[in-house]
Protein backbone atom coordinates (compact mmCIF):
# COMPACT_ATOMS: atom_id res chain seq x y z
CA UNK A 1 0.00 0.00 0.00
CA UNK A 2 1.46 3.85 0.10
CA UNK A 3 0.40 5.17 3.13
CA UNK A 4 0.66 8.82 4.53
CA UNK A 5 1.18 9.28 7.96
CA UNK A 6 0.96 12.41 9.95
CA UNK A 7 1.55 14.01 13.54
CA UNK A 8 -1.39 16.39 14.72
CA UNK A 9 -2.11 18.52 17.63
CA UNK A 10 0.14 19.10 20.49
CA UNK A 11 3.20 17.25 20.32
CA UNK A 12 3.60 14.32 23.00
CA UNK A 13 6.55 11.40 24.10
CA UNK A 14 6.38 8.56 21.49
CA UNK A 15 5.53 10.26 18.34
CA UNK A 16 8.28 9.33 16.46
CA UNK A 17 8.33 5.57 17.55
CA UNK A 18 5.01 5.57 15.97
CA UNK A 19 5.89 6.87 12.67
CA UNK A 20 8.93 4.20 12.78
CA UNK A 21 6.62 1.33 13.96
CA UNK A 22 4.55 2.40 11.03
CA UNK A 23 7.47 2.63 8.60
CA UNK A 24 8.81 -1.02 9.61
CA UNK A 25 5.59 -2.40 9.41
CA UNK A 26 4.67 -0.86 5.97
CA UNK A 27 8.45 -1.01 3.86
CA UNK A 28 9.46 -3.73 5.64
CA UNK A 29 6.76 -6.55 5.61
CA UNK A 30 4.52 -5.72 2.82
CA UNK A 31 7.00 -3.86 0.45
CA UNK A 32 4.78 -0.31 0.40
CA UNK A 33 5.45 3.10 0.56
CA UNK A 34 4.81 5.59 3.52
CA UNK A 35 4.61 9.43 2.78
CA UNK A 36 5.20 11.58 5.85
CA UNK A 37 3.02 14.78 5.53
CA UNK A 38 4.92 18.07 7.62
CA UNK A 39 3.00 19.69 10.33
CA UNK A 40 -0.31 17.78 10.61
CA UNK A 41 -3.13 18.31 8.64
CA UNK A 42 -1.09 22.12 7.36
CA UNK A 43 1.18 19.81 5.31
CA UNK A 44 -1.82 18.05 3.77
CA UNK A 45 -3.15 20.82 2.63
CA UNK A 46 0.07 22.10 1.48
CA UNK A 47 1.08 18.90 -0.18
CA UNK A 48 4.89 18.83 1.28
CA UNK A 49 6.52 15.87 3.36
CA UNK A 50 9.04 13.12 2.60
CA UNK A 51 8.58 9.93 1.46
CA UNK A 52 10.31 7.76 4.84
CA UNK A 53 12.45 4.65 4.52
CA UNK A 54 13.50 2.47 7.17
CA UNK A 55 17.13 4.07 7.22
CA UNK A 56 15.38 7.73 8.17
CA UNK A 57 13.30 6.97 10.89
CA UNK A 58 17.02 5.11 12.83
CA UNK A 59 17.35 6.01 15.85
CA UNK A 60 14.42 7.81 16.76
CA UNK A 61 12.62 5.45 19.06
CA UNK A 62 14.01 7.30 22.20
CA UNK A 63 13.41 11.10 20.51
CA UNK A 64 10.65 12.97 21.91
CA UNK A 65 8.95 15.45 19.11
CA UNK A 66 8.00 14.51 16.18
CA UNK A 67 10.77 14.31 13.02
CA UNK A 68 7.68 15.12 11.14
CA UNK A 69 6.59 18.41 13.25
CA UNK A 70 2.82 19.25 13.90
CA UNK A 71 0.27 21.90 14.15
CA UNK A 72 -3.24 22.86 15.62
CA UNK A 73 -4.44 23.67 11.77
CA UNK A 74 -6.64 21.70 9.91
CA UNK A 75 -7.95 21.81 5.69
CA UNK A 76 -11.87 23.10 6.79
CA UNK A 77 -9.89 26.05 8.34
CA UNK A 78 -9.62 26.82 5.04
CA UNK A 79 -11.83 27.72 2.08
CA UNK A 80 -10.14 25.35 -0.33
CA UNK A 81 -8.71 23.27 2.43
CA UNK A 82 -10.44 19.97 1.80
CA UNK A 83 -10.00 20.13 -1.63
CA UNK A 84 -6.19 20.85 -1.72
CA UNK A 85 -5.97 17.74 0.79
CA UNK A 86 -8.10 15.76 -1.56
CA UNK A 87 -5.89 16.71 -4.35
CA UNK A 88 -2.67 16.07 -2.48
CA UNK A 89 -2.93 12.77 -1.37
CA UNK A 90 -4.55 12.06 -5.37
CA UNK A 91 -0.70 13.62 -6.14
CA UNK A 92 1.08 11.42 -3.73
CA UNK A 93 -1.30 8.39 -5.19
CA UNK A 94 -1.96 7.25 -1.09
CA UNK A 95 -4.19 4.55 -0.45
CA UNK A 96 -5.13 5.66 3.37
CA UNK A 97 -3.61 8.23 5.79
CA UNK A 98 -2.20 7.28 9.69
CA UNK A 99 -3.64 9.69 11.97
CA UNK A 100 -1.53 10.55 14.85
CA UNK A 101 -3.54 12.91 17.01
CA UNK A 102 -5.64 13.90 19.69
CA UNK A 103 -9.34 14.80 19.81
CA UNK A 104 -9.06 17.37 17.61
CA UNK A 105 -6.91 15.91 15.13
CA UNK A 106 -8.65 12.28 15.30
CA UNK A 107 -12.20 14.26 14.85
CA UNK A 108 -10.79 16.37 12.07
CA UNK A 109 -9.19 12.58 10.56
CA UNK A 110 -13.25 11.61 10.57
CA UNK A 111 -14.71 14.06 8.81
CA UNK A 112 -11.98 14.08 6.65
CA UNK A 113 -13.20 9.98 5.90
CA UNK A 114 -16.83 11.61 5.84
CA UNK A 115 -16.09 13.89 3.12
CA UNK A 116 -14.30 11.20 1.26
CA UNK A 117 -11.54 12.71 1.04
CA UNK A 118 -9.46 10.07 2.29
CA UNK A 119 -9.86 6.42 4.05
CA UNK A 120 -8.18 6.85 7.46
CA UNK A 121 -6.56 5.39 10.61
CA UNK A 122 -6.60 6.87 13.87
CA UNK A 123 -3.76 6.53 16.56
CA UNK A 124 -4.63 8.02 19.85
CA UNK A 125 -1.88 10.36 21.09
CA UNK A 126 -1.79 12.93 24.50
CA UNK A 127 -0.19 13.04 27.25
CA UNK A 128 -3.86 13.94 28.73
CA UNK A 129 -4.83 10.62 28.30
CA UNK A 130 -8.44 12.02 27.64
CA UNK A 131 -9.53 10.10 24.35
CA UNK A 132 -12.39 7.40 24.75
CA UNK A 133 -12.55 4.01 23.07
CA UNK A 134 -8.74 3.10 24.51
CA UNK A 135 -7.11 2.63 28.46
CA UNK A 136 -4.24 4.52 27.58
CA UNK A 137 -2.97 7.45 24.74
CA UNK A 138 0.53 6.90 24.39
CA UNK A 139 2.73 9.87 26.13
CA UNK A 140 0.52 9.21 29.43
CA UNK A 141 3.37 6.83 31.02
CA UNK A 142 5.86 9.60 30.01
CA UNK A 143 4.03 12.39 31.44
CA UNK A 144 3.32 10.57 34.76
CA UNK A 145 6.71 9.46 35.09
CA UNK A 146 8.11 13.39 34.81
CA UNK A 147 5.62 14.56 37.04
CA UNK A 148 5.98 11.62 39.84
CA UNK A 149 10.26 12.51 39.91
CA UNK A 150 9.30 16.40 40.31
CA UNK A 151 6.88 15.28 42.96
CA UNK A 152 9.58 12.87 44.92
CA UNK A 153 12.28 15.96 44.32
CA UNK A 154 9.99 18.87 45.84
CA UNK A 155 8.90 16.35 48.68
CA UNK A 156 12.32 17.01 50.37
CA UNK A 157 12.91 20.74 49.89
CA UNK A 158 9.41 20.81 51.24
CA UNK A 159 10.27 19.24 54.64
CA UNK A 160 13.32 20.73 54.86
CA UNK A 161 11.52 24.04 54.78
CA UNK A 162 8.14 23.68 56.17
CA UNK A 163 6.40 24.75 53.13
CA UNK A 164 3.60 23.59 50.62
CA UNK A 165 4.61 22.66 47.49
CA UNK A 166 1.54 23.56 44.82
CA UNK A 167 2.87 21.56 41.99
CA UNK A 168 0.56 22.18 38.50
CA UNK A 169 0.51 19.00 35.83
CA UNK A 170 -0.90 19.67 32.29
CA UNK A 171 -4.84 18.04 32.57
CA UNK A 172 -6.97 20.42 30.24
CA UNK A 173 -10.58 18.70 30.57
CA UNK A 174 -9.57 15.56 32.69
CA UNK A 175 -7.30 14.52 35.58
CA UNK A 176 -5.63 11.57 34.87
CA UNK A 177 -2.17 12.97 35.19
CA UNK A 178 -2.84 14.79 38.39
CA UNK A 179 -4.46 11.74 39.86
CA UNK A 180 -1.81 9.14 38.58
CA UNK A 181 1.25 11.51 39.82
CA UNK A 182 -0.60 12.46 43.39
CA UNK A 183 -1.27 8.66 44.01
CA UNK A 184 2.18 8.08 42.64
CA UNK A 185 4.31 10.67 44.48
CA UNK A 186 1.99 10.99 47.82
CA UNK A 187 0.46 13.95 47.47
CA UNK A 188 -1.16 15.84 50.69
CA UNK A 189 -4.41 16.46 48.10
CA UNK A 190 -4.75 16.43 44.24
CA UNK A 191 -7.17 18.62 42.52
CA UNK A 192 -8.44 17.42 39.30
CA UNK A 193 -11.33 19.20 36.58
CA UNK A 194 -13.85 16.89 37.19
CA UNK A 195 -14.38 17.84 40.49
CA UNK A 196 -14.50 21.17 41.94
CA UNK A 197 -12.15 22.49 44.43
CA UNK A 198 -13.92 23.89 47.80
CA UNK A 199 -10.21 26.09 48.46
CA UNK A 200 -11.60 26.61 52.00
CA UNK A 201 -11.71 22.67 52.26
CA UNK A 202 -8.03 22.39 51.39
CA UNK A 203 -7.12 24.91 53.76
CA UNK A 204 -8.93 22.48 56.27
CA UNK A 205 -7.41 19.57 55.32
CA UNK A 206 -3.82 21.17 54.92
CA UNK A 207 -4.41 23.02 58.70
CA UNK A 208 -5.78 19.65 60.43
CA UNK A 209 -2.06 17.81 59.19
CA UNK A 210 -0.36 20.74 60.37
CA UNK A 211 -2.18 19.88 63.75
CA UNK A 212 -0.92 16.65 64.09
CA UNK A 213 2.56 17.38 63.01
CA UNK A 214 3.37 16.80 59.92
CA UNK A 215 4.01 20.47 58.16
CA UNK A 216 5.47 19.98 54.65
CA UNK A 217 2.89 19.15 52.49
CA UNK A 218 2.70 18.34 48.55
CA UNK A 219 -0.84 19.81 46.51
CA UNK A 220 -1.00 18.71 42.81
CA UNK A 221 -3.24 20.68 40.87
CA UNK A 222 -4.18 20.12 37.22
CA UNK A 223 -4.08 23.16 34.89
CA UNK A 224 -7.87 22.82 34.08
CA UNK A 225 -8.73 22.24 37.33
CA UNK A 226 -11.56 24.75 38.60
CA UNK A 227 -12.91 26.51 42.01
CA UNK A 228 -16.03 25.22 42.97
CA UNK A 229 -19.00 28.54 41.86
CA UNK A 230 -18.66 31.15 44.06
CA UNK A 231 -15.33 30.52 45.83
CA UNK A 232 -12.97 31.84 43.80
CA UNK A 233 -12.92 34.82 41.07
CA UNK A 234 -10.49 33.66 38.50
CA UNK A 235 -9.36 35.58 35.83
CA UNK A 236 -10.58 36.19 32.45
CA UNK A 237 -10.03 33.09 30.10
CA UNK A 238 -7.92 33.27 27.55
CA UNK A 239 -7.45 31.79 24.23
CA UNK A 240 -5.30 31.23 21.29
CA UNK A 241 -5.92 31.31 17.20
CA UNK A 242 -7.74 27.66 17.28
CA UNK A 243 -10.02 28.71 20.54
CA UNK A 244 -8.01 26.73 22.84
CA UNK A 245 -8.52 28.38 26.55
CA UNK A 246 -4.88 29.34 27.48
CA UNK A 247 -4.38 27.15 30.49
CA UNK A 248 -1.27 27.80 33.38
CA UNK A 249 -1.62 29.11 36.18
CA UNK A 250 -4.19 27.70 38.09
CA UNK A 251 -1.57 26.38 40.78
CA UNK A 252 -0.82 30.89 41.49
CA UNK A 253 -4.61 30.90 42.24
CA UNK A 254 -4.57 28.01 44.62
CA UNK A 255 -0.97 29.11 46.36
CA UNK A 256 -2.21 32.30 47.12
CA UNK A 257 -5.21 31.53 48.41
CA UNK A 258 -3.92 28.44 51.20
CA UNK A 259 -1.12 31.07 51.90
CA UNK A 260 -3.29 33.76 52.83
CA UNK A 261 -6.45 31.32 54.91
CA UNK A 262 -3.30 29.66 56.90
CA UNK A 263 -0.61 31.75 56.80
CA UNK A 264 1.65 28.89 55.84
CA UNK A 265 4.61 29.26 53.89
CA UNK A 266 3.75 28.17 49.73
CA UNK A 267 5.43 27.35 46.58
CA UNK A 268 4.68 27.05 42.96
CA UNK A 269 5.91 24.42 40.63
CA UNK A 270 4.29 24.45 37.32
CA UNK A 271 5.86 21.44 35.18
CA UNK A 272 4.08 22.62 31.80
CA UNK A 273 5.45 21.45 28.66
CA UNK A 274 8.33 19.56 30.27
CA UNK A 275 5.76 16.93 30.94
CA UNK A 276 5.82 16.64 26.83
CA UNK A 277 9.73 16.82 25.67
CA UNK A 278 12.16 14.08 26.21
CA UNK A 279 12.18 10.44 25.47
CA UNK A 280 8.94 8.33 26.22
CA UNK A 281 9.21 5.45 28.94
CA UNK A 282 9.98 1.86 28.30
CA UNK A 283 5.86 1.38 28.68
CA UNK A 284 5.46 4.11 25.68
CA UNK A 285 7.57 2.70 23.13
CA UNK A 286 6.37 -0.33 23.56
CA UNK A 287 2.77 1.14 23.05
CA UNK A 288 3.72 3.29 20.29
CA UNK A 289 5.44 0.27 18.37
CA UNK A 290 2.12 -1.46 18.74
CA UNK A 291 -0.49 1.16 17.86
CA UNK A 292 1.96 1.65 14.44
CA UNK A 293 2.22 -2.20 13.74
CA UNK A 294 -1.62 -2.62 14.51
CA UNK A 295 -2.62 0.60 12.55
CA UNK A 296 -1.07 -0.38 9.26
CA UNK A 297 -2.38 -3.63 9.75
CA UNK A 298 -5.80 -2.21 10.04
CA UNK A 299 -5.20 -0.20 6.71
CA UNK A 300 -4.53 -3.85 5.12
CA UNK A 301 -7.56 -5.16 6.49
CA UNK A 302 -9.54 -2.34 5.13
CA UNK A 303 -10.65 -1.54 8.85
CA UNK A 304 -10.80 2.24 8.02
CA UNK A 305 -12.46 4.92 9.87
CA UNK A 306 -11.47 2.75 12.89
CA UNK A 307 -8.76 4.27 15.83
CA UNK A 308 -6.16 1.66 17.61
CA UNK A 309 -6.66 1.18 20.99
CA UNK A 310 -5.39 -0.64 24.31
CA UNK A 311 -8.08 -2.26 25.65
CA UNK A 312 -7.14 -5.09 28.58
CA UNK A 313 -3.97 -4.71 27.59
CA UNK A 314 -4.48 -5.85 23.98
CA UNK A 315 -4.38 -3.70 20.80
CA UNK A 316 -7.94 -3.61 19.69
CA UNK A 317 -9.83 -0.97 16.86
CA UNK A 318 -12.62 0.96 18.08
CA UNK A 319 -14.85 3.29 15.55
CA UNK A 320 -13.63 6.77 14.56
CA UNK A 321 -16.83 7.92 15.79
CA UNK A 322 -16.93 6.12 19.60
CA UNK A 323 -13.61 7.46 20.68
CA UNK A 324 -14.16 11.37 19.38
CA UNK A 325 -15.69 14.43 21.20
CA UNK A 326 -16.11 12.51 24.94
CA UNK A 327 -13.36 12.80 27.04
CA UNK A 328 -12.79 9.80 29.06
CA UNK A 329 -12.86 10.84 32.42
CA UNK A 330 -10.75 10.03 35.64
CA UNK A 331 -12.71 6.77 36.80
CA UNK A 332 -14.32 7.81 40.32
CA UNK A 333 -13.19 3.88 41.22
CA UNK A 334 -9.49 5.79 40.89
CA UNK A 335 -10.24 8.77 42.57
CA UNK A 336 -12.14 7.38 45.38
CA UNK A 337 -8.27 5.36 45.94
CA UNK A 338 -6.72 8.95 45.42
CA UNK A 339 -9.07 10.47 48.53
CA UNK A 340 -7.76 7.72 50.75
CA UNK A 341 -4.74 9.28 50.99
CA UNK A 342 -6.16 12.69 51.49
CA UNK A 343 -5.74 14.28 55.20
O1 LIG B 1 -3.57 18.41 24.92
C1 LIG B 1 -2.32 18.16 25.46
C2 LIG B 1 -1.82 19.37 26.18
O2 LIG B 1 -0.55 19.01 26.64
C3 LIG B 1 -2.72 19.86 27.31
O3 LIG B 1 -2.55 19.19 28.49
C4 LIG B 1 -2.31 21.30 27.39
O4 LIG B 1 -3.32 22.10 27.95
C5 LIG B 1 -2.07 21.66 25.98
O5 LIG B 1 -1.66 20.48 25.32
C6 LIG B 1 -1.06 22.78 25.82
O6 LIG B 1 -0.79 22.95 24.48
P1 LIG B 1 0.14 24.08 23.86
O7 LIG B 1 0.68 24.93 24.96
O8 LIG B 1 1.23 23.35 23.15
O9 LIG B 1 -0.73 24.82 22.90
Amino acid sequence: MRLGVLTGGGDCPGLNAVIRAVVRREVKDFGGEVFGFYDGWRGVVENRGEWLSVLRLRGTLPRGGTILGTSRDNPYMHDDGPAQAKAAIADRGLDALIVIGGDGTLSCADRISDDGIAKVIGVPKTIDNDIAGTERTFGFDTAVSIATEAIDRLHTTAESHDRIMVVEVMGRHVGHIAAWAGLAGGATMTLIPEEPFDIAEVCDALTSRHRSGKFASIVVVAEGATPAPGTIDMPEPQFDQYGHQKLGGIAHVVAGEIGVRTGYETRVTILGHTQRGGTPTAFDRVLCSRFGVAAVDLAHDKKFGHMVALRAGEIEAVDLQDAIGKPKYVSPTLWNTAQVFFP
